[in-house]
């Protein structure tokens, strides 16, 4: 295909040139309609682009036109059958993946570390999840990738797996084996589902780790805002496969989209689309060098340990100052405040920075000067009063599998109570207990409350992690099922 072309860019730039009268929604009526000081901050273009399924401009729920065009382009470049644009983020793409697939009761495994996105689609799907815990990178005290010999044995201890999902690569940029994953699932007629929110870059370059696509995966939401350069909000789902129904996602996206998609996420996909198709190879080149010059060095500072993994998209940078005393929250607000550094995720014991082709060699510069800044100023610090022990860190993800009793819609739809939270241990959770960061769940409704959830929760509490889920965020309380027999 002409991957030169911007079918959806050209139809909103023709619309507005055209300068109609305008009688539908949105009501600003571009610039006119408009507070003084949002348009000063946001320019008059990004309101005119502002539009809706006017003339010439398709409808996303059924495209015949533009829209069409530019999935088309999409599914061509990124090497899918068909692509779908989506306004709701690879939120709703997880949830689409799971409804397409899995019905009320049947089985699908699932990762542990799963985004919170994963939890709604169970709800609305009503599938059972089977629980498989990733491998533990106790070093950093992460997540690491899914064994392909654990899917296997989870696949042949429960014949009734209907489907997989993984998220691949994770926040962290680790990747599972999807290949061998693939071959698995293929093996059983079991489609491979992928969350590769993190990923839309990683098919173009051989520097970094196959794309799931190009390992075989049959169903892949991608957020195209995380790594590329579309509007956030905006992300695809990709399908190739023999074994999904193409109707059963479509209608899927229509249950989880806004009915009223926004044109300038979608031109940016266009956009986005069109950009790597013209410069993608040089732009990861380009980041990639970036990285390692990062890595390299970082690599002379002894106090701070810098991830590497083969199986590790290298344009993550994973950073902890553990060693050294400084936990991932404080190490991101010292970054922050010594050099203006904005990162995008701490957690107890390290702070991520992605990096993308957008980025330039100043900022990789302030990153590195401001790094050993922190350094330099803690270990004065550190001189004059002496070395504070950190507390011992508890990691946030890696917990047993949980208990499950219930399936997540269930949990749901119960009649439940609030309790105060040392007392549901023992009880079935009604909601979740999501620490963000890293957005993956605690607690899912549908798991009794174990000592080990609670400790963790309280461990979230205490380092003023935002807890997603529960209506009292205070963790004061917790709703929980109403007591009565419960079998899953
Ligand atoms: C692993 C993972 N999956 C899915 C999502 C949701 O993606 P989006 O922000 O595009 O809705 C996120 C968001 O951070 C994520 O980290």
């Amino acid at each position: 295909m002409d991957q030169k072309q911007t079918p959806l860019l050209d139809a909103i730039e023709s619309f507005i040139k055209e300068e109609p009268a305008f009688f539908r929604i949105p009501g600003h009526r571009f610039e006119r309609g408009v507070d003084r000081k949002a348009l000063e901050l946001f320019g008059d273009r990004a309101y005119r682009a502002d539009l809706t399924e006017a003339e010439g401009l398709d409808d996303l729920h059924q495209p015949t036109g533009p829209i069409l065009e530019a999935e088309k382009l999409a599914a061509d470049l990124f090497g899918s059958d068909r692509c779908w644009f989506l306004v709701n983020g690879t939120t709703c793409g997880n949830q689409a993946m799971i409804l397409a697939t899995v019905g009320e009761g049947e089985k699908i495994l699932v990762p542990r570390n799963a985004h919170k996105s994963v939890m709604m689609g169970l709800i609305l799907s009503g599938a059972k999840p089977v629980w498989i815990n990733p491998e533990y990178i106790e070093d950093f005290g992460i997540s690491g990738p899914v064994d392909p010999l654990a899917v296997e044995e989870a696949l042949e201890e429960d014949p009734e797996i209907k489907a997989v999902f993984l998220v691949s690569p994770t926040y962290y940029g680790i990747c599972s084996d999807l290949k061998e994953i693939a071959d698995i699932c293929h093996k059983r007629q079991i489609p491979l589902l992928v969350d590769e929110a993190h990923g839309s870059h990683l098919c173009f370059s051989e520097d970094l780790p196959k794309s799931a696509l190009q390992a075989g995966a049959d169903l892949v939401a991608q957020s195209t805002h995380k790594t590329l350069g579309s509007m956030t909000q905006s992300s695809m789902l990709h399908i190739r496969s023999s074994l999904v129904d193409e109707v059963k996602v479509d209608k899927a996206l229509k249950l989880v989209m806004s009915t009223s998609p926004n044109y300038l996420l979608m031109g940016s996909l266009d956009a986005a689309r069109h950009l790597m198709a013209e410069h993608g190879e040089e732009h990861m080149e380009r980041t990639v060098a970036m990285a390692e010059v990062i890595r390299k060095e970082l690599e002379e500072l002894t106090d701070v340990r810098i991830l590497h993994r083969p199986d590790m998209d290298p344009t993550r940078i994973v950073l902890s100052a553990i060693d050294a005393g400084i936990t991932g929250y404080e190490f991101q607000k010292r970054l922050y405040e010594t050099g203006r550094v904005s990162t995008e995720l701490s957690d107890s014991q390290n702070v991520v920075c992605v990096l993308t082709w957008g980025n330039t060699g100043e900022d990789v510069r302030r990153l590195i000067q401001t790094i050993k800044r922190v350094m330099q100023r803690h270990c004065a610090e550190c001189l004059q009063f002496g070395s504070t022990d950190v507390e011992p860190v508890e990691d946030v993800e890696q917990l047993n599998l949980p208990q499950v009793a219930v399936t997540p819609r269930e949990a749901y739809f119960s009649e439940t109570e609030v309790v105060p939270l040392a007392y549901s241990i023992g009880r079935v959770a009604a909601e979740s207990i999501t620490p963000y960061p890293p957005g993956v769940p605690i607690l899912y409704p549908g798991e009794t409350v174990t000592r080990e959830v609670y400790e963790k929760a309280m461990f979230c509490l205490s380092h003023k992690l935002e807890i997603h889920g529960p209506a009292d965020k205070t963790l004061n309380t917790l709703r929980v099922i109403m007591n009565r027999e419960l079998k899953l």
